[in-house]
Parts: structure tokens; C-alpha cells; sequence
């Protein structure tokens, strides 16, 4: 059974092969074109999928897409009938690509595709909501899923049992935590749908001085539903997110990117920061009230806000948290093609998504004919002194980039398309930022620590295999610096042997050396520009940039030996900055 799941057209275009409940293959279109969020059509990232499960199109039993466009267009219909004349700009810049393409998804994605069977579509938040429950480890669950919009819904509430979701509540557009979080986003100065979390990051650099504020603009009752005042934001009616009104409560117009951040700016991150806890933790505890389950899936744009994350598994009354690693609109494309397979079709569960490397890999052969292709000088070593050299060159402090096996699916990179560096070094967050990624030197690493010494380290019990959750640094370990948080908290991603053993055994390699089972891991790009994908992608990034070596399978390069063979970028050209 081969199904097909699609999500496209509006923020991350992402595809899935999903093999009698199994993930062959899922990867986002942005990834092979190198645009950062591609909504565009995934032609290659289907084609990916297609590939790895060695079929062609004419195989496909089902082929499924993430949202119901219909609906959508009647919200966006509605809510310009509703606010002319005031909504025609945004009405009228929107037309175009509803004309061409959004009204007939499904004859565009047959044509494209080459298929001739029907293609299926759920809602939006069904799709989120399975692509967390279906592919969790519970047989039965609580299920939260908060984005910005989908069709109507921006969060809902349900409860998974075996193979069946069903969402009992919803909270509907305009409406909406996620894009409350954007509009602050937008009013911070950074760009929203892409730079949410540098209002997280910047969160603990503040106190919520404007709690009070931002608590005016949205009305929540204790189980968790509320109302925005929407007399202060323009998203309705204009092409920004919020208006004059906001500006006024706020005290000061909305920072330009280039503009310093203020202690006003960290203040307002804070602010917000905390209200979206609070409003994420009451949803929690009214769908487990109404659940009664030990167990809550996450998933949607704001379950990527992993401080939220952590204090639900903190102060919330769950005992266990999946959450989606997509858990953006790229993971809808793996939530319709498994909604498809277990409740349309009934089929037994019997996978689990315990790692995000659904993405394209390379052979050994493959990157040495890359290598030996371009003229580039490289050492190929034995994996276990290959391990010791690179343990031994992040001790040394060297910044490594580390590109090996299947490429992430989601935003975060998890150990094969990473940057690695040494946590203990405070200098590090500044040299990895500034001359490595190109971004705003405020906000500091993840680090990945091994699973099994994840408690000696974090004040954290539940495994974060995708890097969404945050917890305190315990006191006595608070010798990493770099990935330390000024409010003593980190973003950890536990490393488990059995769904990355080279990674782990790195770790190792580094804890036997230094006694610390924690390094600092960053995604393999610069500021604006998608993950590398390929080894080609991996080198030009390299040698773009301040890192010390790369490490491509078994292929260590050293920069001092490298010349660059790839015409010369300006990355801070190439790519938009956030
Ligand atoms: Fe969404």
C-alpha cells in the first residue's frame, strides 16, 4: 500500500511516502531548490519519494493533500466580504494564485504527477493532528494542535483511540495564538512564518514588563478558548499584522530590521512569550480534563515553541509528550497519508516515528566521486578513528561541520546535517553566530547530550529526540556556556543510539575525551538559506564560511588544505535574512 501525502501552496510544500503505515520517504520541497519555505508545487521532493520507494506514480494507491482548499477560499471570501472595503488590497494581492492553481489542487497535483486516481483531503488540523497521534507511540492520546490558520481552525482539542481522532473543540480564525505570536514577530521586526523563534529566543534576554498588555489584547477563559481584540491588528483587513492601535499600547512604532534591540524588545518577547505559555498550558489541561489519557501529541507551527513545550511537560498533568518534528505545515504531507492509511482505511498501527532521517542520503562512493570530481583534497578514515579525530578537533576548538546519512525532515537539524562545536567554550556562541551563520549574535545553541546522561545534565525526564523542549541546565553542570540561555534553560535534543549510533558514538567519543556528554549542534546552513541537502550544498557552505573542517561520510576536509573550487558567494546576498 503506497500512499502519497502532499502539503503545498502555502508555507512549507513537503512530500510523503508512507509504505503500509511506514515512512519511506518524506523530505520538503525547499531543501532541493535551496528556497527557504518553498510553497511551490514539491515536484522534486515528490520525485525524492518516488525514488526511494523505487515506484513511479502509476504505483501510488492513494494520494492525499494536507488541507481542504475550498474551505479556505470561502474564509478568505467571507472575511473580505466582511471588512470591504477595507480587506480589497489584500483580497486582490491573494486572487491570482487562487485563479491558477489553489481552486484545483487536485487536477494541478494529477497533472503534475502524472495520476489518475482521486486525490483525497482532509482538513488542515486533522492533518496536523494525525501527523503527531498516528505516528506516536500511544494507542491512546490527548491531541493539541495551534498554528496560525488552517481552513478555519487556528487550535483544536481531541482525543486519538487506536486508529480514530476526533477533534472535539476548535478555536477559529481570526483568532488565533499562532498568529498573535507572528504578530509580535512582525512588530519585533523579524519576518513572520519564518523567525518565530527569535521572539523565543530573545524571550529570557527580558522580563514581561508588558504582560499586562498583551494580556488586553486576547480574553482566555480557563479551558483555554479565547478572543483576540482585534481592533488592534491589521491582518484581517491589511497586508501587515498589526496597526497604529498596537503601535499606541505598546508604546513605540514597529522596529525596522537593521534597528538595535532595545531592553523594550526583550521586554515585549518575554511578555508574549508568556502569555503564549499560558494559554498553551490551559489548553493542555482542558483536553486533558476532557481525555482523562496520560499522554498528549503536539503539533502545528506553535508546537515548535519548545519553551512552551517544556513548561506543559513541566507544570502540565501529562506524563508523556510526543511531538511532531514537522510539526509546521511540511508535517501535514506525512499527516494526510498516514490519516488515509489508519483511520480511512483502518489499517493496524504498528509504526512509530522515533527519528526525523527520511531525507536524501549519499552513498561513500557518491561523495568521494564528488570530491575526487572537483579536485577537492580530503583524508578518508576508518570510522572509529574517524570519530577520535573529530572528538578530538571539537576539543580543540575547532567548529565542524557534519554531514552524514539521511537529511532531517522538520526545521531542526539533528545530527546529520549539523554544525557541531564545543559547549564548554563561551566564545563559541559568538564565533558560531557571527562568522559561521551570519545571524544576530543574542541567541545561543542547542546542545545535543546523550540520551542516557540527559538527567545528570538537564532537569529533564522525557526524551527530546527532536530538540522541542526546553529544561534548566542543573546548576552543578553549568560548565557549557554556549548553550546555556541567560535564564539558565536550554533547547535539548537527547541523542539515542538506536536511531543514530555514528552520532552518539561521537558524543561518546567527546565525553571519553572530556568528560562532557554535551555538544553544541547547529543546523548545517547559513542565516536565510534551507539546510544543505546535498555533499555539494555541504561544500559550498563550507567553504563560505568560518568552519574549520567538514566532515562528508567517512571524508574529513581540512580548510587550511581546501581550496575553494566553487565560485565564490556572498551569502549575506544570497539569502535573506530573517
Ligand atoms: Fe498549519
Amino acid at each position: 500500500m503506497n500512499i502519497l501525502g502532499i502539503s503545498a501552496f502555502y508555507h512549507d510544500a513537503a512530500a510523503c511516502l508512507l509504505r503500509d503505515g511506514e515512512i519511506i520517504a518524506a523530505a520538503s520541497e525547499e531543501r532541493f531548490t535551496r528556497k527557504k519555505h518553498d510553497a511551490d508545487f514539491p515536484a522534486r521532493a515528490i520525485q525524492y519519494c518516488l525514488d526511494s520507494g523505487r515506484i513511479r506514480a502509476d504505483d501510488l494507491d492513494y494520494v492525499g493533500f494536507y488541507e481542504k482548499p475550498f474551505i479556505k477560499f470561502k474564509r478568505i471570501l467571507y472575511t473580505h466580504l466582511a471588512c470591504y472595503p477595507r480587506s480589497f488590497k489584500p483580497f486582490l494581492k491573494a486572487m491570482p494564485s487562487w485563479m491558477t492553481e489553489k481552486l484545483i489542487i487536485p487536477s494541478v497535483i494529477r497533472q503534475k504527477l502524472g495520476y489518475e486516481g482521486e486525490v483525497l483531503m482532509i482538513e488542515h488540523h486533522l492533518s496536523h493532528a494525525a501527523s503527531s497521534y498516528l505516528l506516536s507511540p500511544f494507542r491512546e492520546a490527548a491531541i493539541l494542535t495551534v498554528d496560525g490558520v488552517g481552513e478555519w481552525s487556528t487550535a483544536t482539542q481531541g482525543h486519538g483511540v487506536n486508529s480514530d481522532i476526533r477533534l472535539f473543540r476548535e478555536i477559529r480564525f481570526p483568532h488565533s495564538l499562532g498568529l498573535l505570536y507572528s504578530a509580535f514577530t512582525y512588530y519585533l521586526g523579524f519576518k513572520v512564518n519564518s523567525a518565530e523563534y527569535k521572539v523565543m529566543g530573545l524571550a529570557p534576554y527580558g522580563q514581561p514588563t508588558y504582560y499586562d498588555k498583551v494580556r488586553q489584547l486576547i480574553d482566555m477563559r480557563p479551558d483555554g478558548s479565547f478572543h483576540m481584540d482585534m481592533h488592534y491588528f491589521n491582518y484581517l483587513t491589511g497586508l501587515t499584522m498589526t496597526n497604529g492601535k498596537f503601535d499606541e499600547l505598546l508604546g513605540g512604532p514597529v522596529r525596522k530590521s537593521d534597528d538595535p534591540l532595545e531592553q523594550r524588545h526583550k521586554d515585549i518577547a518575554a511578555s508574549v512569550q508568556k502569555v503564549t505559555d499560558e494559554v498553551m498550558l490551559t489548553m493542555a489541561n482542558y483536553v486533558h480534563k476532557e481525555t482523562g489519557t496520560r499522554n498528549l501529541c503536539l503539533a502545528g507551527g506553535v508546537a515548535l515553541n519548545c519553551v512552551a513545550n517544556g513548561k506543559i511537560l513541566r507544570d502540565g498533568p501529562f506524563e508523556h509528550l510526543f511531538i511532531q518534528p514537522a510539526a509546521g505545515d511540511a508535517g501535514g504531507a506525512i499527516g494526510i497519508a498516514s490519516y488515509i492509511h489508519h483511520s480511512l482505511l483502518k489499517s493496524e498501527r504498528t509504526f512509530t516515528m522515533r527519528h526525523a532521517f527520511t531525507g536524501p542520503e549519499y552513498s561513500q562512493e557518491e561523495i568521494r566521486e564528488f570530491l575526487i570530481g572537483n579536485e577537492i583534497p580530503f583524508q578518508e578514515l576508518p570510522e572509529p578513528e574517524l570519530l577520535r579525530r573529530v572528538a578530538q578537533l571539537i576539543a580543540e576548538q575547532n567548529v565542524i561541520g557534519w554531514f552524514q546519512g539521511r537529511m532531517e525532515f522538520g526545521p531542526r537539524a539533528l545530527g546529520n546535517r549539523s554544525i557541531l562545536a564545543d559547549a564548554r567554550n563561551p566564545e563559541n556562541r559568538d564565533r558560531v553566530n557571527l562568522k559561521i551563520k551570519f545571524r544576530e549574535g543574542f541567541r545561543p545553541f542547542a546542545p545535543s547530550v546523550l540520551a542516557d546522561r540527559c538527567a545528570e545534565w538537564f532537569e529533564l525526564s522525557e526524551p527530546s529526540p527532536f530538540m522541542l523542549l526546553v529544561a534548566q541546565v542543573r546548576p552543578e553542570k553549568r560548565q557549557i556556556p554556549s548553550v546555556t540561555h541567560v535564564d539558565g534553560s536550554a533547547r535539548i535534543q537527547t541523542v539515542d543510539r538506536e536511531t543514530n549510533s555514528l552520532f552518539y558514538d561521537l558524543i561518546a567519543e567527546f565525553d571519553r575525551q572530556t568528560g562532557v556528554p554535551v555538544i553544541i549542534n547547529t543546523s548545517f546552513n547559513v542565516r536565510g538559506e534551507p539546510i544543505v541537502c546535498t555533499p555539494a550544498d555541504a561544500y559550498r557552505c563550507f567553504v563560505q564560511t568560518g568552519m574549520d573542517y567538514l566532515v562528508l561520510g567517512d571524508c574529513l576536509l581540512d580548510k587550511q588544505k581546501t581550496l575553494p573550487r566553487i565560485e565564490s558567494v556572498n551569502w549575506n546576498q544570497t539569502f535573506a535574512p530573517d
